[in-house]
């Protein structure tokens, strides 16, 4: 279980949020960079490549979840990590981070529809229902998008968390481990890594924890080498194969580069696939004048078109696809988090509880051995 809270230290009241909601935003800019300074090494601020321009920029560290997950494990020195991101990167951040450091999201209602797809209840019913009918050699792996106590029962079962930038060396390893996977909580990167892995698709089913058996019968079960959780993020699903269609009619040319979180079908008529540090990197070191149509979130596509004036980078999807939880993070929250910080208020805390902690460590450090 994760545990949110405020601190409020001497009987002094931490700085009320209402306060802050009306501020401009030069002064806001302003004075996150004041308390940034005040702060020193005490805090860092990690944010994740689809935060918004004015609060990525006061980031002291960006990056995709993994990198995240690596920069909080390796800044022993800052008492607080400010995580703009959403609340599995923060709790995350808690259970790398030593016990002596304290994660702070901005804003508690930051959460992933994806990761809330599924509970650990329904995943342990899942486990249950394919033991009792003997499927016994199969290996949990998480994506990393999912909460602290699924990671934790991937520790316990000899599994492992895997993010969207290395989950192929991941499933190899799992592959090394256990003739079968079951992959939560998002089918597409499941699909689309065990195709790059070499199973084929009618070796993969989906499992709908609404229903009896996940919806499979038994020998589907059987003889499946990956189960894959039925759900999606609810931004890169909106990409569809119509859209790489019209790119490429309106732009001749236009090179398609799309998020594996993205349905299968869509990534398969893509030109290349890959994460979000993988789609920066390609971007940045593709020739002046290439075109480029982006699948993946709004923030970051504006932002790469805006750093890279010389090559046209355009979204994917004529619609908005933005992530409306990264978004909840807003200056004013950073603000907010930061002043109560320099006064020794820790507002939105995120805690999580030893016992799940311990669990979700070891499935954690499995993947950050393996990479
Ligand atoms: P990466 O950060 O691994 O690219 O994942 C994208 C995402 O959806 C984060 O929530
Ligand atoms: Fe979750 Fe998708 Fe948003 Fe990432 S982009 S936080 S997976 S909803």
């Amino acid at each position: 279980m994760t545990t949110a809270k405020t601190a409020t230290l001497g009987g002094i009241e931490a700085h009320p949020l209402d306060k802050y909601l009306e501020l401009g935003e030069d002064e806001i800019s302003e004075r996150i960079s004041v308390a940034r300074r005040r702060l020193g090494t005490r805090a860092v601020i990690l944010g994740h490549h689809y935060q918004r321009d004015d609060v990525i920029c006061h980031s002291d560290l960006q990056g995709d979840s993994f990198k995240l997950s690596e920069q909080a494990s390796q800044r022993p020195e800052a008492e607080y990590i400010v995580f703009c991101g959403v609340h599995f990167m923060a709790e995350s951040a808690d259970i790398l981070s030593g016990r002596h450091q304290q994660v702070i999201l901005p804003d508690l209602a930051a959460g992933c529809s994806m990761a809330d797809m599924a509970s650990l209840d329904q995943v342990e019913t899942a486990w249950e229902q394919m033991h009792s009918i003997g499927i016994d050699d199969l290996l949990p792996v998480t994506y990393m998008n999912s909460t602290a106590a699924i990671k934790s029962f991937c520790g316990r079962q000899g599994g492992v968390v895997c993010t969207s930038s290395n989950a192929l060396p991941l499933f190899k390893w799992a592959f090394s481990q256990s003739s079968k996977l079951f992959f939560f909580p998002d089918e597409h990167l499941g699909r689309n890594t065990g195709l790059r892995y070499g199973i084929p698709l009618d070796e993969m089913v989906v499992w709908d924890p609404r229903l009896e058996l996940g919806g499979n019968d038994v020998e589907q079960l059987r003889r499946a080498r990956i189960i894959l959780w039925k759900g999606f993020c609810s931004v890169h699903g909106r990409f569809l194969p119509r859209h790489v269609d019209e790119r490429r009619a309106e732009f001749p040319g236009i090179k398609v580069i799309v998020h594996p979180e993205c349905r299968y079908d869509v990534v398969e008529k893509a030109d290349l696939n890959g994460s979000t540090e993988f789609i920066i990197k390609v971007l940045a070191e593709a020739p002046a004048g290439s075109r480029w149509a982006v699948g993946t979130e709004v923030n970051l596509v504006n932002r790469l078109a805006n750093l890279h004036p010389d090559k046209l980078i355009t979204l994917l999807a004529p619609d908005l696809c933005m992530c409306a939880t990264m978004f909840r993070i807003a200056p004013q929250n950073l603000l907010w988090a930061l002043e109560n910080l320099v006064d020794h208020h820790v507002v939105n805390q995120i805690r999580v509880d030893e016992e799940t902690a311990r669990w979700a460590r070891v499935a954690l450090d499995r993947m950050l051995a393996i990479h």
